[in-house]
């Protein structure tokens, strides 16, 4: 059984939001998301989009400072929208408490070289990429990954 590997041109920010719909509707409870990619690369934008699709919410801020935002979706699950950029060590990390609600929730993760190595195996990863005309979205993640996204459309 091979991996997923998917990629995707995402010529604008809505593309990139859409994304984050499409793959929204995809996730239940106990799923991460690390989003990977440089400052700016979009990560915030996709997060954006899925928490718009799955908990109505439209002015989502970037978690920059506070570190971890909260949300629920219309069918009751926690959504996390955490930014690790700040976070400087593993003890730092461990006092955000966000591993506690990896099992339960929704989590999408910017930074998460941040995680010191704590990922979830299960994780599936978003990377975004600077390309001519945009950007480049390539998820990557395990085989059950690979079955669960079967036939998926980024543009939802
Ligand atoms: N194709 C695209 N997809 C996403 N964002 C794009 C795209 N093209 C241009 N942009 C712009 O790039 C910026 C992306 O900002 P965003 O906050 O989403 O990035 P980020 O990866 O979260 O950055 P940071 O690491 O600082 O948190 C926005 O201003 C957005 O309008
Ligand atoms: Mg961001």
């Amino acid at each position: 059984m091979t991996a997923l590997d998917l990629s995707f041109d995402l010529p604008d920010p809505e593309s990139t939001a859409a994304l984050g719909a499409a793959l929204g509707a995809r996730l239940r409870a106990g799923d991460t998301v690390l989003l990977e990619g440089d400052l700016g690369a979009g990560k915030t934008t996709f997060a954006r989009g899925m928490i718009a699709a799955l908990c109505g919410v439209t002015d989502v801020p970037s978690p920059t400072y506070t570190l971890i935002q909260s949300y629920e979706t219309a069918d009751g699950i926690a959504l996390l929208h955490a930014d690790l950029y700040r976070i400087e060590d593993a003890d730092e990390l461990n006092e955000l408490g966000l591993e506690d609600a990896f099992d339960d929730s929704i989590t999408l993760v910017e930074w998460p070289d941040r995680l010191f190595g704590r990922a979830p195996r299960s994780g599936l990863t978003l990377t975004l990429t600077l390309a001519p005309g945009g950007r480049t979205g390539h998820i990557s993640g395990g085989t059950d990954w690979k079955d669960r996204l079967d036939g998926f459309d980024p543009r939802g």
